[in-house]
C-alpha cells in the first residue's frame, strides 16, 4: 500500500491555500466567519450558497465537498457541532470524518486547517495527533490476498495546517505521535485480517522478530513446544493439541525505561483459528473466528507503537499462539491438564479455549515481576450480550488499574466498561476431578472466564480486556484495531 505522509503547515489566511483539497472545519453556530467569509468572497460567495441550500448542517460526522478554484481545487467542509460542545468525543468524531471522507475522495494532497477552532496549544496537540491517527487508519485497506486491488485510496500527502496557537515542532511532535499510533493500529488490523491459512502461530511469531529487528530498544524471543512443555505449560498446550501448526509462546521485550524498572506487562490471546475443537462450533460465520487472535494483534500494535513513541518505560508483550482444531489427538471434554502453576483444569468445553493459553502466559510474565498485567483477548460471546460492540469489557483485581484503563480509552474514544469479578462467581468453577473447570454452570460466562483467569494472577495487579465485541466488525467484517488506542493512551499515562 502506498506509505502516506503528513507534514505540518503554516498557512496565515486559508483563501491564500493552494491545494487539491482544503478540509475546513464548521461550527454548526457559526458556519461563515473571519477567514472563511475571506474565502468565500475570493470564490464568489460559493461557500456562503453552498451553506444557504442547507445541504450542509455541520454537525458532527456531516461533510460536504465543494468546487474551488485553480488554486484551492476542491474545498472539503467538515461539521463540528456547536463550539462551546467541541468535546474530545466531538473532535475524535471529526478527526474520523476527516480520514473517512479523504480516503473516500480522489485528491492526492490535502491541507487540513485547524486555526479556526480557537482551540488552545494542549486541545490542539491532541486533535492533530488524532486527525493523523484517523487519516492513517482510513488509507488502510486489505490487499494481500486480492489478485487485483481495489479501493486504493489516491490520497498520499497531507498537510496540517494547525495555526500559531502551537508550536510548529509541537504540531510535527503531534504528528508523528498520531502516525506511530494509526500504524500500530493497521498493524493489529492487518494481522487480523489476515486468513488463519497465512496468519497461524508462526507467521504472528515471524511478525513479532521482525518488528524485533526494526527498533533497537525491542527484543524479541519465541519459545517451542518443547520449551513449553519444560515449563510445564500443559493448559496451553492442550489447546493446540489436535493442530498440526506448533503451538508458540512469544516473548516482546521492550526497554524504554531504566535497565533495571519493573516493565508493564500486556498479553495477548492469539487463537489464530477457533473452531471450538472437539466442542466443535456451528458452521455459520464460523470464518470469524479467524479474529480469535485479535488480542495478540493488539499486543503486537501496541508495542510497535509504543517503540514509535519511544516511550521511557519497560513493556513486555506476550502472545500465547495456537490453532484450535478438532483431530484423533484432540483434547477432549473431560479431559484434565496441568497448568504450569501446579494448578489442574478440567477441560469439560474444549471452545473456551482462550482462558487455557491465557492462564499459562499469565503465569510465565510473573518471571518479570511486572508492575502490572493486562491480558487482551476475544474470550466471550457473552461479553457481546453484556455490551455489544461499543464497549470492551474491563476486568480488574485492582481498582486503581482499572480507574486507568476506563480513563485512557474515555481519553483515546476506544472505550471500556468495567464488569464484577466477585468470588461468588467463583464457585460456579468448582470441579470433581481437578482443581477448576474450563466453563461456569450457568450465567455470567464473560465473568466466569475472568475468574478462571483471576486464580492465575494473584501475585500482581492484573486486568483482562474481553475485545469479542470491539477486535472486529461482522459488517462490514474486519478487524478494527481494537483496544490498541486504548492500551497505547494507558502505557502513554503511564510513563508520565
Ligand atoms: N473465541 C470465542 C469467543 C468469541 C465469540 C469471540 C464470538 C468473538 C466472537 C471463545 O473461544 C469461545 O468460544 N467462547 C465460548 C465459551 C463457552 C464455551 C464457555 C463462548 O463464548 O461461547
Ligand atoms: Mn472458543
Ligand atoms: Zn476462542
Amino acid at each position: 500500500m502506498p506509505q502516506i505522509t503528513i507534514h505540518s503547515r503554516k498557512l496565515d489566511r486559508i483563501a491564500d491555500a493552494s491545494s487539491a483539497c482544503l478540509v475546513i472545519p464548521v461550527f454548526e453556530d457559526s458556519p461563515i466567519a473571519d477567514d472563511l467569509a475571506q474565502l468565500d468572497k475570493k470564490l464568489s460567495g460559493t461557500v456562503s450558497r453552498a451553506l444557504d441550500l442547507g445541504d450542509f448542517s455541520a454537525a458532527v460526522g456531516t461533510s460536504a465537498a465543494l468546487v474551488g478554484d485553480q488554486k484551492i481545487k476542491r474545498m472539503l467542509l467538515i461539521g463540528c457541532g456547536k463550539a462551546d460542545d467541541f468535546d474530545n468525543g466531538k473532535q475524535k468524531k471529526f478527526a474520523e470524518t476527516v480520514g473517512r471522507v479523504l480516503a473516500a475522495g480522489k485528491a492526492q494532497e490535502a491541507t487540513v486547517c485547524l486555526e479556526r477552532l480557537g482551540l488552545d496549544a494542549k486541545e490542539l496537540a491532541g486533535l492533530v495527533e488524532a486527525v493523523a491517527t484517523e487519516i492513517v487508519y482510513a488509507n488502510y485497506v486489505y490487499t494481500r490476498t486480492l489478485s487485483k486491488p481495489k479501493n486504493l485510496p489516491k490520497l498520499a500527502k497531507v498537510y496540517i495546517a494547525a495555526g500559531s496557537a502551537i508550536s510548529a515542532n509541537k504540531t510535527k511532535a503531534a504528528i508523528s505521535s498520531g502516525m506511530a499510533i494509526g500504524s500500530g493500529i493497521n498493524f493489529a488490523r492487518e494481522l487480523g485480517n489476515l486468513p488463519a491459512n497465512i496468519c497461524t502461530p508462526r507467521f504472528l511469531a515471524k511478525q513479532a522478530r521482525s518488528l524485533g529487528r526494526q527498533h533497537a530498544k525491542l527484543s524479541v524471543s519465541v519459545l517451542g513446544e518443547k520449551k513449553m512443555r519444560e515449563l510445564g505449560m500443559g493448559s496451553l498446550l492442550s489447546v493446540g493439541h489436535g493442530s498440526d501448526e506448533p503451538s508458540q509462546l512469544i516473548v516482546l521485550e521492550y526497554k524504554g525505561g531504566k535497565a533495571k524498572e519493573q516493565p508493564y506487562a500486556i498479553v495477548g490471546k492469539g487463537i489464530t483459528f477457533d473452531t471450538g475443537g472437539i466442542s466443535l462450533k456451528p458452521g455459520p460465520k464460523m470464518d470469524e473466528m479467524k479474529f480469535d487472535m485479535g488480542g495478540a494483534a493488539s499486543v503486537l500494535g501496541t508495542v510497535r507503537a509504543v517503540a514509535e513513541l519511544n516511550l521511557p518505560i519497560n513493556v513486555v508483550g506476550v502472545v500465547a499462539a495456537a490453532e484450535n482444531m478438532p483431530s484423533g489427538r484432540a483434547t477432549k471434554p473431560g479431559d484434565v491438564v496441568t497448568s504450569m502453576s501446579g494448578q489442574t483444569v478440567e477441560i469439560l468445553n474444549t471452545d473456551a479455549e482462550g482462558r487455557l493459553v491465557l492462564c499459562d502466559a499469565l503465569t510465565y510474565v510473573g518471571r518479570y515481576k511486572p508492575r502490572e498485567v493486562v491480558d487482551i483477548a476475544t474470550l466471550t460471546g457473552a461479553i457481546i450480550v453484556s455490551l455489544g460492540h461499543e464497549a470492551s469489557g474491563i476486568f480488574a483485581n485492582d481498582d486503581d488499574l482499572a480507574e486507568a484503563l476506563l480513563a485512557a480509552g474515555q481519553r483515546s474514544q476506544d472505550r471500556g466498561w468495567r464488569m464484577p469479578i466477585w468470588q461468588e462467581y467463583q464457585k460456579q468453577l468448582d470441579s470433581k476431578f481437578a482443581d477448576m473447570q474450563n466453563i461456569g454452570t450457568g450465567g455470567a460466562g464473560s465473568v466466569t472466564a475472568a475468574c478462571f483467569l483471576a486464580r492465575f494472577t494473584e501475585q500482581y495487579k492484573w486486568a483482562h480486556l474481553d475485545v469479542a465485541g470491539t477486535a472486529f466488525r461482522s459488517a462490514p467484517k474486519g478487524a478494527t484495531g481494537r483496544p490498541v488506542p486504548m492500551l497505547v493512551e494507558y502505557l502513554r499515562a503511564r510513563s508520565g
